[in-house]
């Protein structure tokens, strides 16, 4: 481990560096309200910055208190989130925004033991929100910062392991500025976004090069190791796009599977013989789809299920549509377009 001058020099070369060159504009960078903060850090788990600010900016307006997210219609909410995928993370945040009304009179908890508590926040985005909104020294490590640090001390573990993120957390905790906390954390996950990024990293421009034990004995290549993650398993399915003048048939999707709650075109596993007018593949965490799109008339003596109903064209933008349903209607529509 570093000596307490090498970690006092550190300190100073990241800061120092984020001063100058840190990106200040992120919107959640405004101010240290934990809201603001929580959303953005949700919303960048699996998302890139660029993506996630004009959602962040729509998100805070729509909803500009943790009372509002709680109180909040569930449409409203889910389409707000259209096209950033796994809605769980919005339903958990929704759930835990009821949680700080009723357990913490409203008021975001400051204590990281109680900031864990909330559903949706695991460690990372804990000591993130501890450490930019609240100031305490609390690590807050993702991919970009194991990367990071892998290269700095050439750490080997496998960071696809929940073990090593441990192992990690520990070392931020030895080095992490106790001044500025967040601002420690903010640099090194700037610096895993671009400079020391997964391809192509640049540490002949980086400020903590003379501390990066990798770049200077020329092992950059082998850090951070990751094992390589399991094949989604691939599942085959049909969209069965069935229209009834201009109002199509919607299906309420279980909740809890995939895309649980949404509406979609009905989705089946055993389809239509006929010829299917486009295709595509949409991959979740542990599924892809390879989906088939049929479009049918509707037959008039058809009973509806429960969980379905028939949509007008004209009332599709009340829907929050998910990925899979926007692509399926790409489909349908770029069909109708080559008929007419
Ligand atoms: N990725 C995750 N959290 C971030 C933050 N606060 N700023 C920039 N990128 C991030």
């Amino acid at each position: 481990m570093w000596s307490d001058e090498t970690i006092v020099a550190f300190r100073k070369a990241l800061l120092d560096w984020y001063d100058a060159k840190g990106r200040d504009h992120l919107p959640w960078r405004m101010n240290q309200d934990p809201y603001r903060i929580w959303v953005s850090e949700i919303m960048l788990q699996q998302t890139q910055v660029n993506t996630v600010i004009p959602y962040f900016n729509r998100f805070v307006m729509l909803f500009p208190s943790i009372r509002d997210l709680a109180e909040a219609d569930e449409e409203v909410l889910l389409k707000a989130w259209e096209g950033l995928g796994y809605y769980s993370r919005v339903r958990n945040m929704q759930v835990a925004a009821q949680q700080v009304m009723t357990d913490y009179d409203g008021v975001f908890p400051s204590d990281p033991a109680e900031i864990i508590k909330l559903k949706g926040i695991g460690p990372y985005t804990c000591g993130a929100i501890s450490s930019m909104a609240f100031g305490l020294p609390e690590p807050a490590v993702d991919g970009n910062v194991m990367r990071v640090f892998s290269r700095l001390f050439e750490i080997g573990d496998d960071i696809a392991k929940p073990a090593t993120r441990k192992l990690f957390e520990l070392l931020v905790r030895i080095v992490i500025d106790p001044d500025r906390p967040g601002d420690f954390n903010q640099a090194i996950m700037d610096l895993g976004s671009d400079i020391c990024g997964p391809v192509n990293p640049r540490p002949e421009e980086s400020p903590l090069r003379e501390f990066n034990a990798a770049y200077k004995n020329g092992t950059m290549h082998l850090y951070p190791f990751k094992s390589k993650a399991k094949k989604p398993v691939v599942m085959d399915l049909h969209g069965v796009v069935v229209r009834r003048g201009n109002a199509y048939l919607m299906e309420k999707r279980p909740s809890g599977g995939l895309l649980g709650d949404f509406w979609t075109f009905p989705l089946v596993e055993e389809g239509p013989e006929d010829e299917p007018i486009g295709s595509f593949t949409h991959v979740f965490s542990h599924r892809k789809w390879r989906v088939q799109v049929h479009v049918q008339e509707a037959d008039s003596k058809r009973e509806l299920a429960d969980n379905m109903k028939w949509v007008l064209e004209e009332d599709f933008p009340e829907y929050a549509f998910a990925v899979p349903q926007q692509k399926m209607w790409e489909i349908v529509k770029k069909h109708e377009r080559k008929l007419f």
